[in-house]
């Protein structure tokens, strides 16, 4: 038997600074880049990804006909990641007929009698096949979870069939977290037999799809360089679904038990949805597999329901400046002024009142409640009262605040001159629809399916009192914090149990 340890300056090793590019959620501690047979050790590209341009560490080989060959690698203890490149191309000591060999790593057989030409046929078979058209390419990976133990030697044996050749073209180790597949910190749903994922086991990478999205390259990944399929190709009859794209600007929050290294945002931010017609279809995927094995199947979610909260949280602060304004100096400050584009959001998404430019302050005289003024404000957003006797009061802002409620539900323009006469107003629009139970036909499509019934309820009786004709019959902004904030309790009340409208 031929062992062979690599001295460690004939390895293409990246310490954790050098690999951080970019500020990346997790920051390798081992990592290991070896293109075989080649004179130089100087890529660091990380370009391996694309499939269909053979390029390092494919175009250089390393072939052994010895009755067996070691790898071994000085690594931290832990979990790694093992990649094994293979461009099964004929080379000149390499014929497809002589290419069968065994694989094992650290005690794990991962590859018994395998061909890397058959493997290839396969694959471009199965491609071939595909919905989507690629490019057939005779380059593959194959990825493997090791974990390593005290000893921390990360052993690679390659041993060639007999009268067979064993080739290699690149390996690659990474590190990474302790518990990311540990399956004793997930939710298994509906399993109830099979064996548990500890560090006794090893793991073989079969599919790796971003659902609803495009091919995502390992310089993509959160820093162990996985790499990520479109699903497409595996969808199973003619439907699809939908595959809606969560805003690019709007941030995907992490949790503590799905910390930012489990999967990168794009992969977060498409999906393949079933709309709202799931009861009428099944959406299936078929991915064939090997039988005799035990497979995890692990399923990323994420929900975009913040996107109401959000909205939520950013109207109570908004109507916290606006009480603060109102009552909070020894006279009170009319804005005058309010509208959506001046509430600005800082990097927390906290709320801020913006251009006082028209700001007022109000009546010296507290038995009085206004001020006369020439009316001043942003066509949509001026309180009708204060439009016709010029008498500006707190309540004018109410009425203003009461429109961008609303600009917040709907997300359209508070005046739409392209809509029938009945829709050009919001306010219009959103009174009527409240009076009749409707408000859940004019809110955002993208918040469908967001909010419960009984904080849309709460919401829309808050607006249309600020919307009221008579400002004595509008609240103070003291009100309408108290019952934003109810909206928000009824809301997280029903998200543990309810349903959405
Ligand atoms: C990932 O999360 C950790 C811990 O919460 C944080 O310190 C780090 O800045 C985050 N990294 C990125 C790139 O978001
Ligand atoms: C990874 O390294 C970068 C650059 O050194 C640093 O900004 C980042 O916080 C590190 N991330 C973690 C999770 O340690
Ligand atoms: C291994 O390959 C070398 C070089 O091609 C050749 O000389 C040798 O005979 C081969 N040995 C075996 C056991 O096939
Ligand atoms: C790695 O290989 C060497 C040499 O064959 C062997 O001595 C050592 O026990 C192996 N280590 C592991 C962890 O398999
Ligand atoms: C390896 O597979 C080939 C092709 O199926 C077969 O001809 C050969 O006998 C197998 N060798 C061993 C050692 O199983
Ligand atoms: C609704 O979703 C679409 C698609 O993600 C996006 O382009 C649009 O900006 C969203 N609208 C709002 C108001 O967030
Ligand atoms: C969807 O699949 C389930 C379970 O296989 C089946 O009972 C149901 O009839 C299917 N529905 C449609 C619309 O095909």
């Amino acid at each position: 038997m031929l062992t062979f340890t690599f001295p460690i300056f004939s390895l293409l090793l990246l310490s954790s600074s050098s690999t951080a590019t970019a500020a990346q959620p997790y920051n390798a501690t081992d990592y290991y880049l070896f293109d075989y047979g080649s004179s130089t050790t100087t890529n660091s590209d990380r370009i391996w990804d694309n499939p269909s341009v053979p390029q390092t560490p494919y175009s250089t080989t390393r072939i052994f006909n010895t009755s067996s060959f070691t790898y071994t690698f000085p690594v931290s203890q832990g979990p790694k990641f093992l990649r094994l490149y293979f461009h099964p191309a004929i080379y000149s000591d390499l014929k497809p007929e002589q290419s069968f060999f065994s694989v094992s790593s650290n005690g794990y057989s991962l590859f018994t009698n395998f061909s890397a030409f058959l493997t290839t046929s396969f694959l471009a078979k199965t491609r071939s096949n595909a919905r989507v058209d690629r490019p057939l390419v005779p380059n593959f990976v194959k990825e493997f979870i090791i974990y390593v133990k005290d000893a921390q030697i990360l052993n690679v044996t390659f041993t060639p069939s007999p009268n067979s050749c064993a080739f290699i073209n690149g390996i690659e180790i990474v590190s990474m977290p302790e518990d990311l597949y540990n399956s004793k910190k997930r939710k298994s749903v509906g399993v109830t037999n099979g064996p548990v994922i500890d560090n006794k086991m090893a793991l073989e990478n079969i599919y790796r799809l971003n659902m609803g999205g495009g091919h995502v390259s390992g310089n993509g990944d959160t820093g162990m360089y996985r790499s990520w399929g479109p699903d497409n190709n595996y969808i199973y009859s003619a439907a699809i679904g939908l595959t809606p794209v969560y805003d690019q600007l709007k941030p995907i929050m992490y949790t503590t038990e799905t910390p930012n290294y489990t999967a990168p945002e794009l992969v977060y931010r498409t999906q393949r949805s079933m709309g709202s017609q799931s009861d009428k279809y099944n959406l299936t995927w078929i991915l064939p597999v090997d039988s005799g094995f035990y497979y995890h199947l692990r399923l990323h979610f994420c929900k975009v329901v913040p996107q109401y909260k959000r909205r939520l949280h950013i109207c109570i602060g908004a109507a916290k400046g606006l009480q603060y304004l109102h009552t909070g100096a020894n006279r009170a400050i009319i804005h005058r002024d309010v509208k959506s584009t001046n509430i600005l959001l800082d990097e927390n998404w906290v709320a801020k009142l913006s251009d006082f430019g028209l700001s007022k302050l109000g009546p010296k005289d507290q038995t009085k409640n206004h001020v006369s003024t020439v009316v001043k404000g942003t066509i949509g957003y001026v309180d009708p009262e204060y439009y016709r006797r010029r008498q500006l009061t707190v309540k004018s802002d109410v009425y203003s605040f009461g429109v961008i409620l609303l600009e917040v539900l709907c997300a359209r323009p508070v005046i739409d001159l392209g809509l029938p006469d009945e829709q050009v107003n919001l306010a219009e629009l959103g009174r009527s629809c409240y009076r009749k139970g409707t408000l859940h036909e004019i809110i955002d499509q993208n918040l469908s399916g967001e909010i419960a019934p009984k904080c849309l309820t709460k919401f829309g009786e808050v607006a249309c009192r600020c919307l009221n004709e008579e400002r004595f019959a509008r609240p103070a902004m003291d009100d309408v914090v108290w019952g934003l904030e109810l909206a928000l309790q009824l809301q997280e009340d029903d998200e543990k149990t309810g349903e959405m409208v």
